[in-house]
């Protein structure tokens, strides 16, 4: 299952710069790699009308990690081996970015992941970015959200063990909550891609916390909140970004109402470059509106191509220093630097589940 998309390449090696790409195209996690896909492509198609970089059209290269483990490594080891692509754009999820990261720390690759937000990705080495803050900072802000904006004495927790990020999230969260005074209720376990929750949720609810914090993606999410709701649970349910999918909507229907997620950008906020961004990505995609999985994929490419032409060439090491040097940068997720350790330093929202819409709650500033 291999999807190559080739944006505007000449024909003959060596006229273009490659650049490779791994998404979540297919399987249980598809709307995170479409997503990014298409923010990404949108992002190329855009740079190559404008005349490419270095005068070179980009080239993009885009493998299809089925949403399965092994996967991820299988497409990076091709796309560096075989394709000799300079850069690697990708994942969505942390489990799947973690698993490529060091392939291409190995090879001298630099690899900018749009949305992979737990802690441990970039400390794979220093040849792998992020454009997105990372967990440290989510986790602190949903705690601070359990205890501020909620008022929750005590909160639940319900951990994804089949995902780096979910653990993660769980890890930082707990932290910061209990630091801050908040009591942490009981700690369940689920696999993504169970069905029934019930066991572990009339354990919460004999537990009776205020909360549940729930670090998962959407379509576990959406059962679970289904599933409480039909246990006469009446609790708000929070999670992380991992919750941003219409998906979450058409699954969890009016089980969602009334709960909350943190997440990268709202569409009801924009910036400039987020408006133009929008206004593209629908005229592109037959009237779509991107999530921000797209938006992230369409930043994950501009910061490159912006790094490539700071660079003025395209080798592993002087790539590297560019985009560690990205400072300032305008991108349609708003206006980030990258700091030392190679995260993007920047805001996060809280969205609400409001008459079965996402309704912009909060911002909160790193
Ligand atoms: N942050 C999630 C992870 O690291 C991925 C994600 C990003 C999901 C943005 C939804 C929206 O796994």
């Amino acid at each position: 299952a291999i999807a190559t998309a080739v944006i505007g390449c000449k024909s003959g090696g060596g006229d273009t710069i490659k650049v490779g790409e791994f998404a979540s195209l297919t399987g249980k996690e598809a709307t995170f790699g479409t997503s990014s896909h298409e923010g990404t492509l949108l992002a190329v198609e855009q740079i190559n009308a404008a005349g490419g970089v270095l005068g070179k059209k980009i080239e993009l290269l885009t493998e299809d990690d089925q949403t399965k483990a092994g996967e991820p490594a299988n497409a990076v080891n091709k796309l560096i081996s075989k394709d000799g692509v300079i850069a690697i754009l990708g994942e969505v999820a942390s489990s799947r970015s973690l698993e490529a990261a060091p392939i291409c720390q190995q090879n001298k690759i630099p690899m900018i992941s749009p949305a992979s937000t737990n802690p441990t990705l970039t400390k794979e080495g220093d040849y792998v970015f992020r454009v997105c803050f990372n967990d440290n900072f989510q986790g602190g802000a949903l705690a601070n959200f359990a205890s501020g904006t909620l008022k929750a004495k005590k909160v639940a927790i319900f951990t994804d063990v089949k995902s780096d990020y979910s653990k993660g999230l769980a890890k930082s969260f707990k932290e910061k909550y209990a630091t801050s005074g908040g009591q942490i209720g009981v700690e369940l376990d689920f696999n993504g891609g169970d069905k029934d929750f019930k066991g572990q949720l009339t354990t919460i609810k004999n537990d009776a916390p205020d909360a549940i914090f729930l670090p998962g993606y959407y379509n576990d999410v959406a059962l679970i909140c289904i599933q409480a709701k039909q246990l006469g649970m009446n609790i708000p349910i929070f999670g992380g970004d991992g919750w941003e999918s219409e998906s979450l909507l058409t699954i969890g229907k009016e089980a969602m109402e009334g709960h909350y997620f943190s997440t990268h950008c709202s569409i009801e906020q924009p910036t400039p470059e987020m408006t133009s961004f929008v206004d593209a990505y629908k005229k592109r995609f037959n009237g779509k509106t991107p999530d921000a999985m797209a938006v992230l994929g369409y930043d994950s490419a501009l910061v490159l191509a912006d790094a490539i032409k700071r660079a003025g060439k395209t080798d592993g090491p002087a790539l590297r220093d560019a985009i560690a040097a990205t400072k300032d940068f305008s991108g349609a997720s708003g206006k980030f630097s990258l700091n030392a350790d190679r995260d993007a330093v920047k805001a996060l929202v809280f969205i609400q589940i409001k008459g079965g819409k996402f309704t912009y709650n909060a911002t909160v500033n790193p």
